[in-house]
């Protein structure tokens, strides 16, 4: 073997042992969070699940249930909902929102509802039943009676929620 060619070959290599593993890497999902809307409640689950996002390093939007009519969720392969049950589940823009029908065949969902205690499975059916009705593929879900869980156990559960999504 000359000179010329062992360093080609150690070129291609070389060049094959960077970019294969660049290649290998996956993009970051196109992640959209959606909260029902800001109140007491959600003010703070929505500052966990924006603090988990950033502490994964992973981009991501986020609307309240009523402002995504004006949204295109064709930029996004990637929903993680955060439901409330509110007034005895008869109130719920996010329930609301996916009887619209959105746009969201094919989507990622993870799904999070909480309740302080009542109705938590009726809205965790509601909004399941809705998700696959559109042809979302909801593909974690949680749900979760917050009535004895403290700060840090719903700032852990959030936490491994989101770490699910990467
Ligand atoms: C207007 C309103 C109505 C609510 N109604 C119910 C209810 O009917 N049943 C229930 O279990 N929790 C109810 N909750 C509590 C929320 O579901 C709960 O606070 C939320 O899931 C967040 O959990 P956290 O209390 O741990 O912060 C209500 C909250 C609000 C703001």
């Amino acid at each position: 073997m000359n000179g010329m060619y062992r360093f080609r070959l150690g070129m291609i290599v070389l060049l094959a042992l960077i970019i294969v593993p660049l290649a290998a890497q996956s993009p970051s999902p196109r992640i959209l969070f959606v909260y029902d809307e800001v109140n007491e409640q959600t003010e703070p689950y929505i500052a966990r699940f924006r603090g988990a996002f950033t502490a994964y390093g992973l981009p991501f939007d986020e609307a309240a249930a009523g402002e995504l009519k004006s949204r295109d969720l064709s930029r996004y392969d990637v929903l993680v909902v955060h439901g409330i049950v509110q007034a005895f589940n008869a109130k719920s823009p996010i329930r609301d929102w996916l009887k619209t029908k959105p746009a969201v065949t094919g989507k990622r969902v993870y799904l999070f509802v909480t309740a302080n205690r009542w109705f938590l499975d009726n809205l965790f059916r509601d909004l399941t039943g809705l998700l696959e009705k559109s042809g979302a593929k909801p593909v974690d879900a949680v749900s979760m009676a917050t009535k004895d869980t403290d700060d840090a156990t719903e700032k852990a559960a959030v936490e491994a929620f989101v770490g699910k999504v990467r």
